[in-house]
């Protein structure tokens, strides 16, 4: 709406650079930010005034699309009528109440509790605090430890980084709490499980648990498809034995549906593809499309009657100023109900077939391209020196990132990549023909990076 001059631009990107510091910040990949200006649907538009599509939803986000002025509406109300109030036990507000009904409803049928946070770090480290809490309601205060995954992405504090199975998300921040582990390949593992898609099965965490012993271990924490590491999905049966070993070993699974949750896999929540329930979920992001910041951990039956009846020196001392903040609550009740007036999970599962269809007709086959993966509306792959032999790129040629900047400049699609890793999670609004565009973009990519 706004096309500002270049001397304007200049300007703010001085200002940014001298004062902004952004996440994951690497100033000399800073020095030509994409400034961003205003959204509608699936498009983004620059202060040039240049057009992109969303090719991940913002962060995997803004899963209603840009610029819905029902959700302007809804916030604009509840301000006009009562922004903010205290939620500490002994007050309450209208939406937060109505909120909580509602997201118990569409969560798995075993969760009633819901805890409203403002991000997904603050629902996974909810979430790992709440296990210790119940297992000491138990009398079992050993149960301490969290066992995430490799390639994991869970947050940003210390206790969501260290679950975060990235290494760089480490360098320089340690030591990181001692007590959140990893699972990893064990040795002269044998077995005929069908691996996930980045080559681990459920016995990675059966051997984690028997190497930090069952009474230590308070949780495991996974994402159905991992998607900041690279987007991993799971084998069909990987969630059902994952589930039989927390059982077996008394270990309470955490799922980190932050990206996943609110239709992203075609579902409400992932694990209704495999018939799954997880002790704890963790949400975020797709709650609010990212119009205000929200989370929440919610738990099951077990877990909400051990806090409903504890001991009186054991009160839920963990609070946040802004849990079940009632703007934020009014806008992801609204958000909420466009999901089911717009019909967004049959969309997000009928446009996910197509974009994994599209790609697979597309690089199917490319000498460069392989791991082609995706679940829903959220897709990966892999860029390789030789798909045949599997042999990576150097990561100096950077290839993923080459990808993703040709895809964005000449493309008009905006996405992320990890390392040489591509990742796609486009608003669940998305259309035939912009996913059309976006496969177009992609293909286009890669054949002027690699030549072929
Ligand atoms: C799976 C997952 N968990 C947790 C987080 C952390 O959420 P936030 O950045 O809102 O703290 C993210 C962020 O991308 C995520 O993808």
């Amino acid at each position: 709406m706004t096309t500002l001059s270049e001397d304007t631009i200049a300007g703010l990107v001085r200002d940014d650079l001298a004062h902004l510091i952004h996440p994951q910040y690497y100033a000399p990949e800073h020095q030509d930010p994409v400034i961003f200006d205003y959204g509608d649907g699936v498009w983004l538009v620059d202060v040039r005034g240049k057009r992109y599509i969303d090719g991940l939803s913002s962060l995997w986000n803004v899963a209603v699309g840009h610029g819905r002025s029902e959700l302007a509406d809804a916030a604009a109300d509840q301000i006009r009528k009562i922004a903010f109030t205290n939620n500490y036990t002994g007050f309450s507000n209208v939406p937060a109440i109505e909120l909580a009904a509602k997201v118990a409803d569409l969560a798995y049928d075993n969760l009633s509790g819901v805890f409203f946070t403002n991000s997904g770090s603050e629902s996974n480290e909810g979430a790992l605090k709440t296990a210790r809490f119940y297992w000491n309601l138990q009398g079992r205060p050993s149960k301490v430890k969290l066992i995430a995954r490799e390639r994991a992405y869970h947050g940003g504090t210390l206790a969501t980084a260290a679950m975060t199975g990235l290494p760089p998300f480490w360098k320089y921040f340690g030591p990181l709490p001692a007590e959140i582990v990893h699972t990893a390949q064990p040795e002269n593992l044998e077995c005929d499980c069908e691996l996930n898609s980045d080559g681990e099965c459920a016995h990675w965490l059966e051997a984690a648990i028997e190497r930090e012993g069952a009474d230590t271990v308070a949780a495991f924490i996974a994402e159905p498809v991992k998607g900041a590491g690279g987007v991993w999905t799971p084998s069909a049966e990987y969630f059902g034995r994952i589930r039989e070993i927390c059982d077996r070993y008394e270990v309470l699974f955490i799922s980190d549906e932050v990206i996943t949750g609110f239709g992203r896999t075609g579902r409400w929540f992932a694990h209704e593809h495999w018939d799954v329930q997880p002790d704890i979920l963790s949400v975020a992001k797709a709650i609010t499309s990212g119009y205000v910041p929200m989370g929440a951990f919610i738990v099951s039956d077990e877990i909400m009657e051990a806090l409903q009846t504890v001991p009186p020196d054991a009160r839920f001392m963990h609070a946040y100023t802004n849990s079940a903040h009632p703007t934020a609550s009014a806008v992801a009740l609204r958000n909420l109900q466009i999901f089911e007036d717009e019909n967004l999970l049959a969309n997000a599962e009928t446009m996910g077939a197509k974009l994994g269809d599209g790609l697979r007709s597309a690089l199917g086959g490319h000498t460069h391209v392989t791991n082609l993966r995706s679940l829903g509306l959220i897709a990966g792959f892999s860029l390789v020196q030789d798909a045949e032999t599997g042999a990576a790129y150097d990561a100096a040629d950077g290839v993923g990132g080459q990808v993703a900047r040709h895809m964005r400049e000449k493309g008009q699609v905006i996405t992320r990549f990890v390392g040489d890793h591509i990742v796609l999670a486009p608003p669940l609004i998305v259309s035939g023909d912009e996913i059309d565009h976006i496969v177009g973009a992609v293909e286009a990519a890669i054949r002027a990076v690699t030549g072929e």
